[in-house]
C-alpha cells in the first residue's frame, strides 16, 4: 500500500529542531525556529503564567469538552486583546472568535471556511512569507501567489512593489498580512504605509487576513495591535488570526485563536457558526489548559498587569540582543555594515546571509538559522552571542 510513498522534505523550520537535536556540538546554538529563551538560554515560564496555574492546581477539576469554538472567557479576552475590548467591534458583538489550535490552526480554520465561501479566490502572501503559510493554504485548495515584500538591496520593505501588486490583485483575492514583527525579514511597514494598504484593500475589495503571532514583541501590545483599528476604521471586513505561543510562552500549549470581523452581530452568528463546522471536522473542540491560563491571566487586572512586565522585559532583551549581534559582529571583523539588524524588529533578522554561509554555519559550526537566511535573535544571549558572532564572520 505504501511503496509508492514518497520520503517528504524536512519542515524549513521545526525540521531543523530536530536536525539540531541530533547535532553532537557542545557549542550548537538553536537561531532557527522562532522561540523566545532567556538569557540562561532557558525557555521561560512566566510568572503570570505560573501564578494562574497555582490556582488552577487549587481546585483541580475533570476535564470535559469544551464548546466546538472553546473557552468563552477566553474568546472574549482575545477580541478585547484585537479590538479593544471597548470597541465598536466588541460591543456590537459582530466579532467572531474562535479558539484554536495555536495561530497556524487559526489560520487554517479560517482558510477552511474560506475556501467554502470562495473557492476559486488566490491567496497573495508576502515574498518571502512565513514558511508555512503557503503550504497552510496550499493545502487548504487554494492557489497561492505572493505580492514583494523585501527589498534586499535597500534592506527593507519594497513597498511601492508591494502595493502596486495588491492594486493588480482581482476582487476577493485574499491577501495574508502579517499585522507585526513579519516573519522572516523583521521589516514592518510603517502606519503611514498601512493607510495606503487599507485603502486598496478596501477599494479594490480585497479580502485582509492579518496574521498576528508576534504582538507586543515589536513596540507594545497596543502599538503592534494598532493596524487592527485601521482596518476597522475602514469599515472593513476581515480576518486576524492569533498566537499565544510566543506572547505568554506557551508554545506547546497550542493557544491560538480566529477571529472573523462581520457587518453585523447576527451576520458574525452565522460565521460563527460556520467556523465550528470547520474546527469540529478538522478536530471537534480544543483542548483546554493553555486557553484557560490565557483567560486567567488577561481577565484579572492584576495577572495581566504581570504579563504586560514580562512581554515588556522579553521585548527590551530581543532588542538589545540585537545591538550586541551588531557590535559582536563588527568585533569579530565583520567588514559590511551589519546595523540593519537593530533596525528590524520583532524575533527575527534576515541576515542576508546565502543559503550556503547558513548551511555552513549549521555543518561546521552548530548554528542553525534557516537556510534563507533568518536568524531567531530572540534565542541569542550573553552566553553564545560571541561564539555566534565568530561564526557568522567566518561564514562570510
Ligand atoms: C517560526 O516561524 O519559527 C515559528 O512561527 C514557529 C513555526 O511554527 O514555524
Amino acid at each position: 500500500m505504501f511503496t509508492a510513498v514518497e520520503m517528504a522534505p524536512r519542515d524549513p523550520i521545526l525540521g531543523l529542531n530536530e536536525q539540531y537535536a541530533a547535532d553532537g556540538n557542545p557549542h550548537k546554538v538553536n537561531l532557527g525556529v522562532g522561540v523566545y529563551y532567556d538569557d540562561n538560554g532557558k525557555l521561560p515560564l512566566l510568572e503570570c503564567v505560573k501564578a494562574a496555574e497555582e490556582d488552577m492546581m487549587k481546585t483541580p477539576s475533570a476535564r470535559g469538552y469544551l464548546p466546538i469554538d472553546g473557552i468563552a472567557a477566553y474568546d472574549n479576552a482575545v477580541k478585547g486583546l484585537v479590538f479593544g475590548a471597548d470597541s465598536e467591534p466588541v460591543t456590537s458583538g459582530r466579532v467572531a472568535t474562535v479558539q484554536a489550535i495555536g495561530g497556524t490552526g487559526g489560520l487554517k480554520v479560517g482558510a477552511d471556511f474560506l475556501k467554502k465561501l470562495s473557492p476559486d479566490a488566490t491567496v497573495l502572501i508576502s515574498d518571502p512569507s512565513w514558511e508555512n503559510h503557503r503550504a497552510l493554504f496550499t493545502s487548504a485548495g487554494f492557489k497561492v501567489e505572493s505580492y514583494p515584500y523585501y527589498d534586499a538591496e535597500r534592506r527593507g520593505v519594497n513597498f511601492d512593489g508591494m502595493l502596486a501588486a495588491l492594486n493588480a490583485a482581482a476582487a476577493g483575492t485574499i491577501v495574508v498580512l502579517h499585522a507585526c514583527c513579519h516573519n522572516p525579514t523583521g521589516y514592518d511597514i510603517t502606519a503611514a504605509q498601512w493607510d495606503q494598504v487599507v485603502d486598496v484593500v478596501k477599494a479594490k475589495q480585497l479580502t485582509a487576513f492579518l496574521d498576528m503571532a508576534y504582538q507586543g514583541f515589536g513596540h507594545g501590545i497596543a502599538e503592534d495591535g494598532a493596524v487592527i483599528g485601521k482596518f476597522v476604521d475602514a469599515g472593513l471586513t476581515f480576518f486576524v488570526s492569533t498566537s499565544f505561543s510566543k506572547s505568554f510562552s506557551l508554545y506547546g500549549e497550542r493557544v491560538g485563536a480566529l477571529s472573523v470581523l462581520c457587518a453585523s452581530k447576527e451576520e458574525a452568528g452565522r460565521v460563527l457558526s460556520q467556523l465550528k463546522i470547520a474546527i469540529r471536522t478538522n478536530y471537534s473542540n480544543p483542548p483546554i489548559h493553555g486557553g484557560a491560563v490565557v483567560a486567567a491571566v488577561l481577565n484579572d487586572p492584576a495577572r495581566r498587569a504581570v504579563w504586560e512586565k514580562e512581554l515588556g522585559e522579553m521585548r527590551a532583551r530581543i532588542k538589545a540582543m540585537r545591538q550586541k549581534f551588531v557590535d559582536g559582529l563588527k568585533a569579530a571583523g565583520v567588514k559590511e555594515d551589519m546595523s540593519f539588524i537593530t533596525t528590524q524588529i520583532g524575533m527575527f533578522s534576515y541576515s542576508g546571509l546565502t543559503k550556503d554561509q547558513m548551511v555552513r554555519l549549521r555543518n561546521e559550526f552548530g548554528v542553525y538559522g534557516t537556510d534563507t537566511g533568518r536568524m531567531c535573535v530572540a534565542a541569542l544571549n550573553s552566553k553564545n552571542i560571541d561564539y555566534v558572532c565568530q561564526s557568522v564572520a567566518k561564514v562570510m
